[in-house]
């Protein structure tokens, strides 16, 4: 008889966000005059920009003729967006990341929910508090986090990293030796970024530990303070400790178009085992290659005139952040994030858990954000708004909250 995978069953409750988008429809339903502003789920509003249109357009064409039509892509990637990546984000910035240690795929979210598959079932995993869900979840379906335990809200086999505003929500070194150490900066959803410094610190602890860090750098593009670092490999040693996921969803617009990277390089082993061959093998063998004409789209962000036309569009939405940071400190609200991140952090008032001032922030400033506890017990009492609004609806919503 057929065997479910009973680690399903250790998932708590429904995916955060189909709770939101179920407590919203039922708001709306019930109040059909409501003009509800969303500023929960971290998606894009802006259209794509006019020389990633261009790309596709033109690769559309080609696809359009006998003799430069393509079929399946390269399962790494094609050459020329590996080359321009390895070029344009590492060699540029001074990270020694040559173009076949990059593997483009159809995103990070993917990338970083399937990269535990290389790894055995028997490492322990840490995780900072709060955190991307997709890290946890993974792993729960993996077997590899032990049983979810009510009372705390954790995993009992799962290190938890707090991340709080004494710790600036940068984790200190961990007590117990993790095996595998998911770190993602700017941070996803408290919008803190780590410095060089003291991601350097991880990758020494990671050296010297035998562990693996899986850097999540999807929202490097928003950095606007120098001394922080935009990759891991900025880091003296992180070639051999650190495996790196990039997006281009919050980049250039691409969270419907679908494109991202991993970067495994050659020097990573484990066990004296290189990962990057095993990385190689899984996705050959499980994916078939992000489409040619979004891979030509990928390439078009890096020309000069992609550049200037996305840093427009991620100007726009820091504007947003400004926007409702300083209108959420205006209105009293003890808030980070938002500088060098598209997400605002946010203490919720008199001690209201994240849930309460959500039904309330929807009831009354017809406001959607995101429940801090979401991203797990250390985001009890917080929320979560993003920047990735439009202009108007930003302020609108400010203006409905300062008027609370
Ligand atoms: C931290 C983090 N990593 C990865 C992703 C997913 O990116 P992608 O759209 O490339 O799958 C997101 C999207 O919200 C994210 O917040």
């Amino acid at each position: 008889m057929a065997k479910v995978n009973r680690n399903y069953r250790k998932l708590p409750g429904s995916y955060l966000f189909s709770t939101i988008g179920k407590k919203v429809r039922e708001y709306s339903e019930a109040h059909p005059e409501a003009e509800i502003i969303r500023l929960g789920i971290g998606d894009v509003t802006q259209p794509l920009a006019p020389k990633i249109i261009t790309a596709l357009h033109a690769a559309a064409d080609e696809m359009g003729r006998a003799e430069s039509f393509r079929g399946y892509a390269p399962d790494l990637g094609y050459s020329f967006l590996r080359e321009t990546i390895a070029n344009k984000d590492y060699q540029e910035r001074g990270c020694s990341i040559s173009a076949d240690e990059i593997f483009v795929s159809d995103g990070a979210k993917c990338d970083c929910g399937n990269i535990q598959e290389i790894f055995g079932i028997e490492n322990k995993v840490a995780v900072c508090d709060p955190v991307y869900p997709v890290y946890v979840d993974s792993n729960v379906m993996a077997g590899r986090t032990g049983d979810y335990d009510p009372d705390t809200g954790r995993f009992r086999d799962v290190i938890y990293l707090p991340c709080t505003e004494d710790n600036g929500f940068t984790p200190g070194l961990p007590w117990e030796v993790p095996d595998l150490i998911y770190l993602c900066f700017p941070n996803n959803p408290t919008g803190a970024v780590m410095t060089r410094a003291k991601l350097q610190q991880w990758v020494d602890y990671a050296n010297d530990h035998g562990s693996v860090i899986l850097y999540d750098a999807a929202y490097e593009a928003y950095i606007s303070e120098e001394g922080i670092p935009h990759s891991i490999y900025e880091c003296e040693g992180a070639e051999n400790c650190a495996i790196e996921f990039r997006s281009f969803s919050k980049t250039a617009g691409f969270t419907g178009l679908r494109l991202g990277f991993t970067v495994v390089p050659k020097k990573l082993a484990v066990e004296g085992e290189a990962l990057h061959p095993m990385w190689a093998r899984r996705h050959g063998t499980k994916y078939n290659g992000a489409p040619y004409i979004v891979q030509r789209a990928g390439e078009a962000v890096y020309s000069e005139e992609g550049q200037s036309q996305i840093r427009q569009q991620i100007a726009y939405y820091m504007e947003n952040a400004r926007i409702i940071s300083e209108g959420l400190k205006k209105a009293g609200y003890q808030v980070s994030g938002g500088v060098n991140a598209p997400y605002i952090w946010l203490r919720t008032p008199d001690g209201l858990t994240s849930w309460e001032f959500f039904d309330q922030l929807l009831a009354r400033a017809h406001v959607v954000g995101t429940p801090g506890s979401g991203f797990g017990p250390g985001g009890e009492h917080y929320f979560r708004l993003t920047a990735f609004g439009t202009r108007e609806s930003t302020l609108e919503a400010m203006e409905r909250i300062q008027n609370l």
